[in-house]
């Protein structure tokens, strides 16, 4: 866990030096900071996933497994001393003159590495055979190492711009810490689960970085892979619409964090052609509704109602009328254009959210049966959609937002697909600008994704046990 953070961290100073002057207001330096609570979300999570697995099939080895349970606390409580450490040591570097940094920076980033290496080793005779994540990183760290090697030899001016990163790390790891310290319970609701009471809060923004095609790309989406369980956990997509904020002609899919944050070794899956010197928008998306479930991306099509989805390995399309629902911008969300049709993932399954014009412009949550692409069921509500700023779902309840100041948004209605009862609540998150062009749901890591004017956001969000 440890060492995933100073990878991280690592790989942006290596980063900063190798593309000095990279454009960019937010580059990946806030990142590394956002990214330092994953790791005890994902890695232990799992673990205690399948622990539960256990736990069901040996009904009574009970006490052994909270044995586990416990060890793995206390590895958790030891990773947090350890940042708080090398908080401490930043900090004492942070004051250094310059000229002492010359000589120390890369003696410490040495060091730092060589703990680096132990760490990794150190967990891989621990998971024993289970160790191919341990081993990326094994490998990252030696990259690095190497990056590291190289950068010594380079000009003292960018001893200043390691300084100024690092006293943002230093921050940011401050702010992480008190992130991990707020979810110090974060395995008490397995992932997956439904075994809870809904939405408690969420989480402070991290800002991840500029969608790949720059901020003038306000409109859009992003995220993960958001089936239940996919195959596909490690990687990204990126959605950036065009700057009429209405067509989406390509979907950027990454395999990794790291090839997301160095914007390397891309797939780009394409929507719309360029035929005959013309573009046809046929299978184009529009606006930024879109989703990717189980490898697909599915988004509204084009100049239509209709929804689409595209195998993102195959390139693959398909085509759905959504009957009666109205598009084109008759009923967007608020404050954002061509927000007519938002898919949405959760815990149990697809759900497409849209109006007709019998609704009147309330929302309908419709169940999307993946295996058929039809919606199997639909639910009108009571909520006008042009009201609404955005929507997600977890475990079947919708949560809609809307804005509550330029720096915050309420979630302030749910609706149950499973009781049809509707709730007034008032649940505040911060945002860094006043559109937000999309926000969704991940049930595999209980993240937020969003996308604001260019931006690619997350929150963690807390369950009610
Ligand atoms: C980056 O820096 C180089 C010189 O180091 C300069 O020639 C170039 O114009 C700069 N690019 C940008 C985008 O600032
Ligand atoms: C941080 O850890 C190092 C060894 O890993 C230790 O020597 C040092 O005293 C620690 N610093 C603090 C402030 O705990
Ligand atoms: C690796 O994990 C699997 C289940 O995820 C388990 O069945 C197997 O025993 C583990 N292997 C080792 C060497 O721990
Ligand atoms: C390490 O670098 C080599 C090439 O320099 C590359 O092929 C390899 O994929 C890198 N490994 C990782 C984990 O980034
Ligand atoms: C990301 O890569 C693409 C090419 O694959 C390039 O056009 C784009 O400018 C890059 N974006 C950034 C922010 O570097
Ligand atoms: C998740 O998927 C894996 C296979 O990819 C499977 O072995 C495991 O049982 C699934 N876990 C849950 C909780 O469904
Ligand atoms: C545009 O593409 C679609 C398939 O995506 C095709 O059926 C249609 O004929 C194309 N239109 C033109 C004008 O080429
Ligand atoms: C998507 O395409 C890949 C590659 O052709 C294929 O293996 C996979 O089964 C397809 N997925 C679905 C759900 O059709």
């Amino acid at each position: 866990m440890f060492s995933c953070i100073l990878i991280l961290f690592l790989l942006h100073t290596a980063a900063s030096f190798v593309t000095k002057n990279a454009s960019g207001v937010l580059s990946g330096k806030d990142h590394c900071v956002c990214e330092i609570v994953l790791p005890d979300r994902t890695f232990p999570a799992q673990r205690v996933a399948a622990l539960e697995d256990e736990t069901q099939r040996l009904g009574n080895r009970v006490e052994d497994e909270m044995q586990k349970l416990e060890e793995q606390e206390i590895r958790l409580e030891s990773y947090l001393d350890r940042i708080i450490n090398f908080t401490f040591r930043l900090e004492r570097l942070e004051k250094m003159r310059p000229e002492a940094l010359v000589e120390i920076n890369y003696v410490l980033l040495k060091k730092e590495l060589l703990e680096m290496e132990r760490l990794v080793n150190e967990l891989k005779t621990k998971l024993k055979g289970n160790a191919t994540h341990v081993d990326n990183l094994h490998s990252e760290v030696k990259n690095i190492s190497k990056i590291v090697g190289q950068l010594e030899t380079m000009d003292k001016n960018n001893v200043l711009k390691i300084q100024k990163d690092m006293e943002n790390l230093k921050k940011k790891l401050v702010d992480c810490e008190k992130n991990l310290k707020a979810i110090k319970t974060p395995v008490t609701i397995p992932l997956g689960s439904c075994q809870h009471r809904g939405l408690a809060r969420i989480g402070k923004p991290n800002i991840i970085r500029v969608n790949w095609k720059g901020v003038g790309y306000k409109s859009g989406a992003w995220g993960k892979d958001a089936a239940w369980n996919t195959t596909r956990k490690l990687m990204y997509w990126v959605a950036p619409l065009n700057v009429d904020g209405r067509i989406l002609e390509s979907v950027r899919v990454y395999s990794n964090l790291y090839d997301m944050h160095l914007n390397r070794s891309a797939v780009d899956v394409p929507l719309a052609m360029f035929m005959k010197n013309k573009w046809n928008y046929t299978m184009a998306g529009q606006g930024s509704g879109m989703i990717v479930h189980n490898n697909h991306l599915y988004y509204n099509c084009y100049n239509s109602r209709d929804m689409c989805r595209i195998n993102l390995s195959s390139f693959l399309t398909q085509r759905k009328t959504l009957l009666n629902a109205v598009f084109n911008n008759r009923y967007s969300y608020a404050g954002v254009s061509f927000r007519d049709i938002d898919f949405i993932s959760d815990e149990r399954g697809l759900w497409v959210l849209y109006t007709t014009e019998e609704n009147a412009g309330k929302l309908v949550i419709g169940k999307v049966n993946v295996a058929t692409f039809n919606v199997d069921n639909s639910w009108p509500t009571t909520q006008l959609k042009t009201e609404v700023s955005n929507a997600f779902m977890i475990c079947g309840v919708l949560y809609a937002t809307r804005s509550f100041s330029p720096k915050q948004d309420e979630v302030f209605y749910t609706f149950d697909t499973k009781t049809g009862k509707e709730v007034r609540v008032s649940i505040i998150m911060d945002k860094i600008s006043e559109k937000v062009q999309s926000l969704s749901y991940n049930s595999n890591d209980r993240k937020l994704y969003m996308y604001t004017e260019g931006v690619l956001m997350s929150y963690d969000v807390a369950l009610k046990p």
